[in-house]
């Protein structure tokens, strides 16, 4: 199955409202500043290596083309019913489908994503990744598998709100959650592609303090996600 292929399961692994400053998109939208909950203890330099390696971008998609995306994966997703949980999924309760070819209103908007999220010289993998999370679906920890995919990850989120947990791989102390809002993109590289694993919490465990410790319970209903990735490098030796 496909998220098996993909996804290399990883280990399971909780900060401050603060503005994301590193870099600037490459055309007129800027990074936004994003809802990010650093649980208690996580230290500044992995921050900053955890900041300037993964970027959001709220609405990075209008309205109109979230639908008409919506409009043109949901005949291949309800021909499934979702899957449950099995012990060695990444996910539970989801279905998905893998594009190729994109109708002449979705092309643009994906071309749009892949032209903004990936550096020139990084090949695209051919088919899009479209992950469809039930209301009570979630993704587990891990960190997609360096053999398949890539440096970077690029995912367009529809339909619902969430929360990404990334957990360092090596210092399970090391926690922060983010806001992952409908219709954003976030990019995955480096630091946070490589050495924290990712999940999209349960919406029951969507929960982002801010500063003074104040809860802010998200929501999480079904949503869609529209992963892109590029090709591995495949002149490194791989872990996993
Ligand atoms: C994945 C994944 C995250 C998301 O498919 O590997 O981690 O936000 N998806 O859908
Ligand atoms: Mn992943």
């Amino acid at each position: 199955m496909l998220v098996r292929r993909l996804l290399g399961l990883a280990s399971r692994g909780h900060t401050k409202y603060t503005r994301h400053t590193s870099g600037h998109a490459p055309h007129e939208l800027q990074l936004t500043a994003i809802p990010y909950h650093y649980h208690e203890g996580f230290l500044p330099e992995t921050r900053e290596q955890f900041q300037s390696s993964f970027l959001i971008y709220d609405d990075f998609i209008s309205v109109e083309e979230e639908q008409s995306l919506f409009n043109e994966v949901e005949p291949h997703l309800k021909r499934q019913t979702y899957e449950k949980d099995h012990w060695d999924d990444a996910i539970s309760n989801f279905r998905e489908t893998e594009r190729k070819h994109w109708n002449a209103h979705n092309l643009p908007v994906i071309q749009r994503l892949q032209k903004f999220a990936f550096e020139p010289h990084l090949k695209l993998l051919p088919y899009v990744h479209v992950l469809d999370l039930a209301p009570q679906g979630y993704i587990k920890p891990h960190i997609d598998s360096a053999r398949f995919c890539g440096d970077i990850v690029a995912v367009l989120s529809l339909l619902s709100d969430s929360v990404a947990r990334f957990v360092h791989d090596q210092s399970k102390d090391q926690i922060v959650d983010c806001l992952v809002r409908q219709r954003s993109l976030y990019v995955m590289k480096g630091s946070s592609r490589y050495d924290f694993t990712h999940e999209i919490l349960r919406s029951e465990d969507s929960i982002l303090k801010d500063p003074n410790d104040n809860e802010r319970k998200i929501d999480k209903t079904r949503r869609i996600s529209i992963v892109c990735r590029c090709e591995p490098d495949v002149t490194i030796r791989h872990k996993t």
